[in-house]
C-alpha cells in the first residue's frame, strides 16, 4: 500500500523529512510506502540541499491541500497563517494532519481538533514538543492510566542555551544573545523563544494531553529570561540552585479540577532531575499516580531530530490506515476528541517559594523593614543575606518558604514604597527538589 503525502515547506525540518523518505533503507518498512506527492514552497528560487524532482515542487499550497491523491498532508510552515487555514482546508478535505506548528495548536488547537473529529481524520504533532524526543505519545498512551501531578520541562533550546553559557561563562543575557544569535542558535526575531512563548505554547500542548482537556492559551502565565543578570546566576549558584526556563503544568489537589500552567525562569536545587539539562538540549519530567516519576530527553529541535518525530507520525497514521482500512472510527489513544477547557488558576493562587533581589540605602534596620512588611501579608522567609556593596547600595538577597504568590506581590508593592529600598531588581521563583 501506498500512501501519499503533500509536504508544506522545505525548510529546515521539511528537508530532514524528505531525506528520511527518500532513504528508507534500514528503517522501518512503512517508510518505503509513504510517497512525497507535492511539495509546497514560498519560493522557487531557493537552492535546496535535497534531491526532489523539480515537477514535485509548486508554490500553490492550496492545490496541495485540495489534491485528492494526497491522503497526510505535513504542515511545516511553522507560523499561524497560512498554517492555520491550510490545515483546516486540508481536514475538510478529508486528509490528515501531520504538524510540527506548536503555536498554530496552542491557539487554534480547538477548531482544528473539531474540524478533524467531525472529518475522522487525525492530527498528529509529536515534532512540536522536545522536537525529536518522543514525549506526546508516550504521555498520550503509555502513561495515559496514570493522574498526572506534573509536567514540567525545558523545552526551549535556545534559552537553555544562553542560560547554560550565562551561567558557564559568567556572562550577561544580551551578550551572550548576541553570540547566540551569529552561531544560528538564536533567531534574528529572539522574541518567542527568550519571552517564553514558544515555551507556552508547548506546555499548553502537553498539559492538554496530560490532564485531558483544552487550554485556553491566554491562560498561561508566561515570564521570560530577558532580565536574569549574571549576578543572579551567581547568587544562585551559591544558595545550591541553578535558573532555568522552565514550563509546568501542576495539579496539586487532586480532588479539585484547579490545574496551574506556567512558564518562568525558575531556581532549581542542583540536586533537581532537571538542574543538569544544559545546552540546546530539551527534557520533560513527568509525575504520576502510581507510576512515580519519568524523564525524556533529547535534542529538542533540528533538522533530523525533529524530522524523525514528523516521519514517526506518518508511519503511525499509516500503520492504522493499513489495519483500520476506511473507517472513520478514530483510534481514541492517537486522537484528541476532548471538549472541555481546563480549569488553570491565575498565578496569584500559586504557591511558591520565592527568590528577590534588593538594592537598599545602607541604613540601621532595613533588613527589619524587609521583614516586617513581608510578615504584613503571611510570607515567611527562609533566610535573609546581605551580599554586600553595588554602586553604593546594599545588595540584599530574600529566599521565602512556600507562600500564596498574591501575598507576595502585595509584600513587594508595600516594600516598594519603603524610603530604604531603591529597587528589586529580580524577582524569581524557586523549586524544591
Ligand atoms: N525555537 C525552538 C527552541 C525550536 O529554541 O527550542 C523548536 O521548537
Amino acid at each position: 500500500m501506498v500512501f501519499k503525502i503533500g509536504l508544506l515547506g522545505l525548510g529546515t525540518v521539511g528537508t530532514g523529512v524528505a531525506q528520511i523518505l527518500l532513504h528508507p533503507q534500514g528503517r522501518h518498512s512503512l517508510v518505503s510506502e509513504i510517497k512525497i506527492q507535492k511539495v509546497g514552497v514560498r519560493s522557487l528560487d531557493k537552492p535546496r540541499r535535497v534531491d526532489l524532482p523539480l515537477d514535485l515542487i509548486t508554490t500553490d499550497l492550496e492545490a496541495i491541500v485540495m489534491d485528492p491523491e494526497i491522503d497526510i498532508v505535513v504542515e511545516l510552515l511553522g507560523g499561524l497563517e497560512p498554517a492555520r487555514s491550510l490545515i483546516l482546508k486540508a481536514i475538510s478535505q478529508g486528509k490528515h494532519i501531520v504538524t510540527a506548528n506548536k503555536a498554530v495548536i496552542a491557539r487554534y488547537g480547538d477548531e482544528i481538533y473539531s474540524e478533524a473529529h467531525k472529518q475522522g481524520v487525525y492530527v498528529l504533532l509529536e515534532a512540536a514538543v522536545g522536537g525529536g524526543i518522543p514525549v506526546i505519545k508516550p504521555l498520550k498512551q503509555s502513561l495515559g492510566v496514570n493522574r498526572i501531578r506534573n509536567v514540567m520541562g525545558i523545552v526551549n533550546g535556545t534559552t537553555n542555551f544562553i542560560l547554560t553559557q550565562m551561567s558557564s561563562h559568567g556572562a550577561d543575557f544580551n551578550d551572550v544573545l548576541a553570540e547566540a544569535q551569529k552561531l544560528g542558535y538564536a533567531e534574528a526575531d529572539p522574541t518567542a523563544d527568550v519571552d517564553g512563548l514558544d515555551a507556552a505554547d508547548k506546555i499548553a500542548i502537553l498539559a492538554s494531553i496530560a490532564y485531558n482537556g483544552r487550554i485556553k492559551r491566554e491562560d498561561i502565565y508566561c515570564e521570560g529570561i530577558r532580565n536574569i543578570s549574571a549576578v543572579d546566576i551567581t547568587y544562585a549558584d551559591n544558595l545550591g540552585f541553578v535558573i532555568k526556563l522552565l514550563a509546568i503544568a501542576q495539579k496539586i489537589n487532586p480532588d479539585t479540577d484547579e490545574l496551574q500552567v506556567r512558564v518562568h525562569p525558575t531556581l532549581l536545587p542542583k540536586d533537581h532531575p532537571l538542574a543538569s539539562i544544559n545546552g540546546v538540549y530539551n527534557a520533560v519530567l513527568v509525575e504520576g499516580d502510581p507510576l512515580g516519576q519519568v524523564m525524556f530527553f533529547g535534542p529538542g529541535a533540528g533538522e533530523g531530530a525533529t524530522a524523525s518525530a514528523v516521519v514517526s507520525d506518518i508511519t503511525n497514521i499509516a500503520g492504522i490506515l493499513i489495519s483500520s482500512g476506511d473507517s472513520k472510527i478514530l483510534d481514541p489513544l492517537l486522537s484528541s476528541d476532548h471538549q472541555h477547557y481546563c480549569n488553570v488558576v491565575p498565578i496569584e493562587k500559586v504557591e511558591t517559594r520565592f527568590y528577590a533581589r534588593f538594592l537598599c540605602n545602607d541604613i540601621p534596620g532595613v533588613i527589619g523593614h524587609l521583614g516586617t512588611s513581608f510578615g504584613h501579608h503571611n510570607v515567611s522567609l527562609e533566610s535573609v543575606v546581605q551580599i554586600g556593596m553595588r554602586d553604593h547600595l546594599a545588595e540584599i538577597v530574600v529566599v521565602t518558604h512556600d507562600v500564596n504568590e498574591g501575598d507576595f506581590r502585595q509584600a513587594l508593592e508595600e516594600i516598594k514604597t519603603l524610603s530604604a529600598i531603591n529597587t528589586i531588581p529580580t524577582v524569581l521563583r524557586v523549586l524544591h527538589s
